[in-house]
């Protein structure tokens, strides 16, 4: 199933959609739709629109298409076709709102326009009478939101956990690298999607916009997001700034630790009861960060490396948006700690941490490949 159901988070924004797998294998060329290119961008390659259709931008790596070829791929967006496998995904807006298509139009906007290996790739897109559909490329592993919290899931490992953590941090660095200062907006756990390699992408631009320019130091919008990733004074002011990406970032990574939502976890609490709060106070004190861990982890990570990851999440955190770091500076701190292996013994609660030091043994006594000599 491609939709992310039951995540208890409160969206402030107004997107209904529906997302749907088409299952044509590569090659069929029935329905009109192509697999997704399958070459990576890690450059920051960004098109201009060639033109505009009524209100909507043509970008020239964007497909039109119409309703009946997504009618075809779907089988009339029959429920058979929510995603489970496929090459593409479609997302079909369910309302007629006036939001919903300002949200709509803003995805097609960026996501015409960006490309980098950690955004999600936006294939084509259908605007037709009052329909509106986005065709993506297919993430098969779905959302993070699913690995993280749905029961019966086979538990992340700490490896993958600090991956994914290091693809959403390029892509948010990517972004606010950007000359427009893009501010992603709308970071949480069912917006990050899965790729078959396992690599993690955002998705979902609905809510994106320019950051400030000049001597600006914030953009004044409506408030909008999800409770429990919000940055604080956004909230309190919708005074926006790349900061507050890097607040969002941090309860991400908080989630990924610990393995609960960020809001409404019934393992901490009621329905109103948030992460960070939750975890501040272990946060900060060194010999009892041990407590946020996840316990499907069973203990299987590198003590250094959690310890590192969680004081990285507390600076995210800070309630003062000047004393967060900017991203580029999360991307290197998580990139400097994957640089860092563990290997485990034969206990699956034993661990060493080690470090590769160009080609020579390392002080923790590891081979030039990294493993540990014993
Ligand atoms: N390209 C895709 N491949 C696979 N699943 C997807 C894709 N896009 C979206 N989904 C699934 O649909 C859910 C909702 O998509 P999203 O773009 O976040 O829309 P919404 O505006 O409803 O939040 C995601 O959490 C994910 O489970
Ligand atoms: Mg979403």
């Amino acid at each position: 199933m491609g939709i992310c159901l039951g995540s208890p988070a409160k969206s402030f924004h107004s997107t209904s959609c529906q997302v749907l797998g088409n299952k044509v294998a590569p090659g069929n060329s029935n329905p009109g739709l192509n697999p997704p290119n399958q070459q990576t961008h890690s450059g920051t390659l960004c098109d201009v629109p060639i033109g505009f259709k009524g209100d909507l931008p043509v970008y020239i790596n964007l497909k039109s298409f119409t309703i009946t070829d997504l009618k075809n791929a779907t089988k009339n967006f029959c429920v058979d076709s929510l995603i489970g496998e496929g090459v593409v995904a479609i997302k079909k807006l369910k309302m007629n709102s006036f939001q919903g298509h300002r949200e709509w139009l803003t995805e097609v906007n960026y996501l015409g326009q960006l490309h980098h290996e950690n955004l999600v790739k936006l294939i084509g897109y259908c605007s037709e009478s009052k329909n509106r559909l986005l065709v993506y490329e297919f993430m098969a592993k779905g959302c993070l939101d699913n690995h993280l919290f749905k029961k019966g899931v086979q538990p992340m490992s700490w490896a993958r956990r600090m991956h994914v953590a290091a693809d959403i941090a390029r892509g948010l660095s990517f972004l606010h690298g950007l000359d427009a200062n893009v501010i992603y907006r709308d970071l949480k756990a069912s917006n990050v999607l899965i790729d078959s390699k396992f690599k993690a992408k955002l998705a979902d631009f609905g809510l994106a916009r320019n950051g400030p320019s000049g001597d600006g130091t914030h953009v004044s919008t409506r408030v909008v997001g999800t409770m429990g990733y919000a940055a604080p004074e956004y909230v309190a002011t919708g005074h926006l700034t790349p900061k507050s990406d890097v607040y969002s970032f941090g309860v991400v990574l908080l989630e990924l630790l610990s393995g609960k939502r960020a809001m409404g976890d019934e393992t901490i609490g009621g329905a109103e009861d948030s992460l960070v709060d939750w975890a501040r106070p272990y946060l900060r004190d060194n010999r009892q960060f041990s407590r946020i861990m996840d316990t499907r982890l069973r203990g299987e990570y590198s003590k250094k490396g959690a310890q590192a990851a969680a004081s990285l999440a507390l600076r995210c955190l800070q309630i003062d948006a000047k004393n967060r770091p900017a991203m580029v500076e999360v991307l290197a701190t998580l990139e400097e700690l994957q640089a860092t292996k563990v290997v485990l013994k034969n206990s699956p609660r034993a661990y060493k941490v080690e470090h590769h030091v160009n080609g020579m043994l390392s002080p923790h006594g590891t081979t030039r490949d990294g493993r540990l000599l014993r």
